[in-house]
């Protein structure tokens, strides 16, 4: 499973955005590889639209419809076409009641959850609250090329281990650094269900070769 974060990327917003979503639906239906995107809110209505894969918000915040200026709640994203958001990204953190609120929510309404997580204790704990997916990303290898999978391979293996221990059903993806196939394929051998990545293909001078090579079409 390879999730792509579009982050505020210029690459990754507006048309380019909705360009980037058709060539990850063109790749995933010739690749057979389950292949989702995370867009910012003001493109989730166009692309849940237009492409068959799923599309999931970035981040919610942890509130119900009413008086909270500028909030997007899962509601509105449910609304606008979204199978899930990230929750806890790391350049967007909350609470960790806020990241109950916003899984049970997201359950409620038949939605995707998946928290973001910087380490193997924060994976654990998170995992407790039973949401979908956590990702475990350590923040200093986001955006630096360097895959974890291959940095901090027992990073990942020990956030699987702990995770499956306390909710069997939890999904771990593992993100930060992941650019090249061989770093998704370490990530799936290290037990991993998936990666969530951003800059290797978003920032990637040919998108739709990037995300060719990671899933073995090229
Ligand atoms: O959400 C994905 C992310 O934080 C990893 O970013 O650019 O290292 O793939 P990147």
């Amino acid at each position: 499973m390879i999730f792509i974060n579009f982050k505020a990327y210029k690459e990754g917003f507006g048309k380019n955005a909705l360009e980037l979503a058709k060539i990850a639906e063109e790749v995933a239906e010739r690749s057979g590889v389950y292949i989702a995107v995370a867009v910012n809110h003001l493109d989730l209505p166009v692309i849940a639209k237009s492409v068959r894969i799923d599309v999931f918000a970035q981040h919610i915040d942890a509130v119900e419809f009413g008086s909270y200026t500028g909030a997007v709640n899962a509601e509105m994203i449910k609304e606008y076409g979204a199978k899930g958001s990230l929750i806890n990204h790391s350049e967007r953190r909350l609470k960790l009641a806020d990241i109950d609120f916003c899984v049970s929510k997201l359950k409620k309404l038949g939605m995707i959850s998946i928290v973001c997580t910087n380490n193997v204790a924060t994976t654990a704990a998170v995992s407790a609250l039973k949401p979908d997916f956590v990702a475990v990303e350590p923040p200093e290898l986001i955006g630096s090329g360097i895959a974890v999978s291959k940095a901090e391979p027992e990073v990942v293996e020990r956030a699987v281990a702990s995770a499956k221990k306390i909710c069997k059903e939890v999904k771990v993806l593992c993100g930060a650094g992941i650019t090249k196939r061989e770093d998704y394929v370490r990530a799936l051998e290290l037990g991993a269900d998936g990666v969530l990545l951003a800059s290797g293909v978003v920032k990637a001078k040919d998108q739709k070769k990037a995300l060719e090579e990671l899933v073995g079409l090229s």
